[in-house]
């Protein structure tokens, strides 16, 4: 039986509950990629690293890149938690922002996370008031699918469901 560790860095609280339901779902142990030491996390076969994208990036995935040396024979596998729908286009953006060099080979799941305007900082709810107006300058007709739920999730939305993570289960489950 592989040993399983999940990392998350979750800033409003979606990718944490991915975390502790593929952790449930995957019997595997769950630390905070803040609170994770590396001589801890190489103890594990399988590290799994989930984080909410911020302006296109995944959050907390700095920590593979910097101990990629120390756990590059081990399976990794990262799942990404953003608010935008999944799209082939969007997906392939991801990734090549996020896994460049080392990481180009990692798999990278994606969930649709939540929205909260009314629990996020004052600096968050100001960018995404800034690019909801943005947006809301251009034709609905031309809007890309991310633009159009921006404008449709009114302030508040939870798409988070244990279903999204059947894949990135199936996966580690043929790995054992
Ligand atoms: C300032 C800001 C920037 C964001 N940028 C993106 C983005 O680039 N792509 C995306 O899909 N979602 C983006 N989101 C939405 C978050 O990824 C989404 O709310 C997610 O559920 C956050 O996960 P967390 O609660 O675990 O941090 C952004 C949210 C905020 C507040």
């Amino acid at each position: 039986m592989k040993r399983t560790v999940v990392l998350y860095q979750s800033k409003y609280g979606a990718t944490e509950k991915y975390a502790k339901w593929l952790a449930e779902e995957l019997g595997g142990d769950l630390i905070k990629t803040k609170n994770a030491r590396i001589d801890q996390v190489e103890t594990y076969d399988v590290i799994i690293l989930g984080g909410g994208i911020y302006a296109t990036g995944i959050r907390g995935i700095s920590f593979l890149k910097k101990h990629y040396p120390r756990i590059k024979n081990k399976t990794l596998v990262v799942f990404a938690v953003g608010a935008s729908p999944y799209t082939e286009k969007g997906m392939a953006e991801l990734r090549g922002r996020n896994f460049k060099r080392e990481l180009a080979e990692v798999p990278c799941f994606y969930c649709r996370g939540a929205w909260n305007e009314a629990k996020m900082t004052w600096l968050d709810r100001t960018l995404c008031q800034l690019l909801k107006k943005a947006v809301a300058k251009k034709d609905p007709a031309t809007y890309e699918p991310w633009e159009a739920a921006l404008m449709e999730a009114a302030g508040e939305c939870d798409w988070t469901s244990r279903e999204a993570l059947n894949p990135v289960v199936e996966f580690v489950r043929k790995l054992r």
